[in-house]
């Protein structure tokens, strides 16, 4: 079975994406429409996991996404193969050429007390200084979290699949879980509102808890910066009810205790969580345990940020495209390590250092 085909093929390869409750969604594209599935062996038993949707298999899309159990992949190699569909009549099917992946190693959660998470926001689809930025790194990071405003809007697809799809598997290569955060930008456009199914989290919406190794980690979804009156969104939003159903979710949250928890940390494309369309957050999250809150979005630098400094944790902006001075983007990584602190790496498009700094949490 060929990797690519002079006709079908890969245009996006896959990269895993937590997506909550002990299970990853592995995406990736291909140039025309067609089915998908993953394969990999756990525990001597061969597996074939779908790309389907109430029991029909999916082959109307370019975009295709199955949902595998975390220990299922966590340090296990898996494969990803999509089969053209031409089109699928009542009773047949018009079908082509099978593609398929090699074999990719897969890291997953860090056994360990530490882990490394590169946090990258605010791209808006000028991928070179970022990837400069990032090569400080030399790829050494356990969790990669797109923190929202990946791309400037979704108004086609093609906006989802060669920014947020596309630069995931550059900075991930599909061997280590991406977390994405959506940022306000996210929310515009035509093909917005067909992204949060590609996840296939439990909630149906962009926010899901998931564990990271020692990492226990809250995903949010901040939603738009606007109210949905706005002229900018023509009367095509309704983030009221949304971010509504998403504090009823969080609220409803109980604090994990599972073994092996240290450390705890939300991820908020918008800081100012303490005021979501008329709802406040820093109480769920203080009862989750929540020691850290990362955010973009404000296009600035700040490991002491004043957000929510009524709050029992730490708020901090990562960087991304910054708007003042000549940094024009920073990437942070950040350490989660015993010792009551998170160190805090980051470098600018020019591999300058920014910061080198032990944040208390
Ligand atoms: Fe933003």
């Amino acid at each position: 079975m060929p990797f690519s085909n002079c006709f079908f093929r890969f245009t996006e390869k896959a990269s895993v994406f937590e997506c909550g409750d002990g299970f990853y969604s592995v995406i990736w594209v291909t140039n025309f429409r067609g089915s998908g599935w993953v394969t990999y062996t756990f525990e001597g038993k061969e597996y074939k996991v779908n790309d389907q949707r109430g029991g029909n298999i999916r082959s109307n899309d370019t975009i295709h996404s199955v949902r595998v159990p975390k220990e299922h992949l966590n340090g296990n190699t898996y494969r990803y193969h999509s089969q053209y569909v031409a089109f699928k009549f009542g009773y047949s099917a018009i079908k082509g050429v099978t593609i398929s992946s090699p074999e990719i190693k897969f890291k997953g959660e860090p056994a360990g007390d530490k882990t490394d998470v590169l946090v990258l926001s605010d791209i808006h689809g000028d991928l070179p200084p970022c990837e400069s930025a990032v090569d400080c790194f030399k790829g050494d990071y356990d969790l990669l979290v797109l923190n929202g405003d990946i791309s400037s809007s979704i108004v086609f697809k093609k906006d989802f699949t060669d920014k947020v799809l596309g630069f995931a598997y550059i900075f991930s290569k599909g061997e280590i879980p991406v977390a994405y955060t959506r940022g306000n930008h996210e929310t515009r456009g035509s093909f917005a509102s067909e992204v949060p199914a590609y996840f296939g989290t439990k909630t149906g919406g962009l926010y899901f808890t998931f564990r990271h190794g020692p990492l226990f980690a809250a995903v949010l979804d901040t939603g738009e910066d606007k109210p949905d009156d706005h002229i900018e969104y023509s009367g095509l939003v309704d983030y009221q009810a949304y971010i509504d159903g998403e504090t009823q979710w969080l609220n409803g949250l109980r604090k994990d205790e599972s073994d092996g928890i240290l450390y705890r940390a939300a991820f908020a494309h918008m800081p100012d969580v303490n005021s979501r369309f008329g709802n406040n957050w820093n109480p769920a999250l203080e009862k989750l345990g929540t020691q850290v809150v990362i955010s973009g979005h404000t296009h600035s630098f700040e490991l002491h940020s004043k957000y929510n400094s009524e709050a029992k944790f730490i708020t901090v902006i990562e960087g991304g495209k910054i708007s003042k001075g000549d940094f024009g983007f920073i990437a942070c990584r950040f350490t989660f390590a015993p010792g009551g602190a998170v160190r805090a790496l980051a470098y600018d498009k020019d591999k300058n250092k920014v910061a080198d700094e032990m944040i208390e949490i």
